[in-house]
C-alpha cells in the first residue's frame, strides 16, 4: 500500500531525509520513531505528496506521489505535527466543511460527524469555538478531520502528544480499530509504549536515516539477543541439580529456590523438548514464561542516549553499519528482482501485442 525507494529531501545544503526505503502493506501499522529532529516528520510529509523529494520515489496506494498528488491525497488522511484549525469555528460545522471538501455523501456527513464526535469524546463540548478547545480537543478535532472521509492510509505524526491518559487511550483504541478495517497506518511518535501496542513493524530513524526496521519481537532479538524464559518450579523443589541433557538444551542463566532462567534461540523448537526432560526427571513445572524485554532498551540501544552514545559509540557505530549494510543489500537485491519482473513483464506485452 506504500512504497518508498530511495526517498531523500535537501534542505538548502542538510540533508533531512536520506536514502529511506520502505514499504508497508496494507493493514498494517508502521511506527517511524526516532529523536526529535530524526527526519519523521519530513518523511510523512513527502509520503503523503506534500513536498517533493529531492531523490527518490514514493507510491501509495499505487500513486505516485509527484505525478498522482492529487490521487494520493484523496486515498490518504493525515493528521500533521501542527495542525492548523480554523479557531472561531464549532466543531460541527468545521467537521461538515471537510466532510464536504472531502466528498463525504451529503446524506451521511451529518451521522458521520456526529458518530466520530462521539467516539472522541467530543459530543458533549461541540457547541463551544475550537479556539475555546484545549489542545488535545484541538488535536482530537484534528485527527477526526484526518479520518471523516475513511481514507485507506493514514499519516499520524504523534497523534497523542498533547492528550491526557484517557483521551490517548481512545485515539489508540481508534488506530487498533483502523487495523481491523484493514487500514495502513504511519505513526511518528516518541511513545514507545505506543509503538509497541499498535505497530505491526518500527522503523527506527537517526539524522534521516532509517537504522533497523522490523516487527517489535524481531528488533528485540535482534538487538537484546535470545530471549529468555523463566521457570517455575513446585514450591519444594530445588533446581541446583538440573539434567545435563537440559543444560545442554538451552542456556542456564539464573535460579533461585523454585525456579531458574534460561536463554533460548528458537524456544519454539526447544521449550517442548526442555519441558519433556523436566517431566521426565520428577520436577513439577507450574509455569514457564518469557521474561518480558521492552521497546525501550531496543530504542536506546540502537538510537542511543548522550551518554550511551558516547560510551558504546564504537560499538554501536559498528553495530549500525552492519545493519545498514544488510538493509542496502536487501534493497539491492529486490531491486534487482523487481527488474527482472519489469523486464520479464514488458516481454510478456511485447509477445502479447506480436
Ligand atoms: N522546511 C524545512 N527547511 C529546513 N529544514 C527543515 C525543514 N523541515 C525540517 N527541517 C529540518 O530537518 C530535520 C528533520 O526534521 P523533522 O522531519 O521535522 O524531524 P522529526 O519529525 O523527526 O522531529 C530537522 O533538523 C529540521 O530542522
Ligand atoms: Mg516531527
Amino acid at each position: 500500500m506504500i512504497e518508498a525507494v530511495n526517498l531523500t529531501k535537501v534542505f538548502g545544503d542538510f540533508m533531512a531525509v536520506n536514502d529511506v526505503s520502505l514499504t508497508v502493506k496494507e493493514g498494517q501499522v508502521l511506527a517511524l520513531l526516532g529523536h526529535n529532529g530524526a527526519g519523521k516528520t519530513t518523511t510523512t510529509r513527502m509520503l503523503s505528496a506534500i513536498l517533493a523529494p529531492t531523490k527518490g520515489y514514493a507510491k501509495i496506494a499505487g500513486y505516485d506521489t509527484v505525478t498522482q498528488a492529487l490521487e494520493v491525497r484523496r486515498s490518504i488522511g493525515h493528521l500533521t505535527e501542527l495542525p492548523g484549525l480554523y479557531s472561531r469555528m464549532r466543531i460541527e460545522e468545521y467537521l461538515d466543511f471537510f466532510a464536504e471538501v472531502f466528498n463525504v455523501p451529503k446524506e451521511t456527513r451529518r451521522s458521520r460527524t456526529e458518530e466520530m464526535m462521539r467516539q472522541f469524546d467530543l459530543w458533549e463540548t461541540r457547541k463551544l469555538k475550537i479556539g475555546e478547545y484545549s489542545k488535545g480537543m484541538r488535536q482530537k478535532t484534528a485527527l477526526i478531520r484526518a479520518l471523516i472521509h475513511d481514507p485507506k492510509v493514514l499519516f499520524l505524526d504523534e497523534p497523542t502528544s498533547a492528550m491526557d491518559p484517557y483521551s490517548s487511550k481512545l485515539v489508540r483504541d481508534s488506530i487498533s480499530e483502523l487495523k481491523k478495517q484493514n487500514r495502513t497506518v504511519v505513526l511518528c511518535t516518541h511513545n514507545l509504549y505506543e509503538a509497541e501496542e499498535l505497530a505491526d513493524h518500527i522503523a527506527i530513524i537517526r539524522k534521516g536515516e532509517i537504522l533497523i526496521e522490523g516487527s517489535p519481537d524481531d528488533l528485540k532479538r535482534r538487538l537484546l539477543g535470545a530471549p529468555s524464559f523463566t521457570v517455575k518450579l513446585a514450591q519444594y523443589q530445588q533446581p541446583d541439580n538440573l539434567p545435563t541433557r537440559l543444560k545442554e538444551l538451552v542456556e542456564v542463566s539464573d535460579s533461585g529456590v523454585d525456579w531458574f532462567t534460561y536463554r533460548c534461540e528458537e524456544p519454539e523448537k526447544y521449550n517442548p523438548h526442555l519441558l519433556k526432560i523436566l517431566v521426565e526427571s520428577g520436577y513439577q513445572v507450574i509455569t514457564i514464561s518469557e521474561t518480558p524485554r521492552s521497546l525501550e532498551s531496543v530504542y536506546l540501544k540502537i538510537a542511543g542516549t548522550p551518554a550511551t552514545a558516547n560510551q558504546n559509540r564504537d560499538e554501536s557505530e559498528q553495530t549500525l553499519s552492519k545493519l545498514k549494510e544488510k538493509r542496502k543489500g536487501w534493497f539491492r537485491n529486490r531491486s534487482k528482482e523487481e527488474a527482472n519482473k519489469t523486464q520479464e513483464t514488458q516481454a510478456e506485452q511485447e509477445e502479447a501485442v506480436r
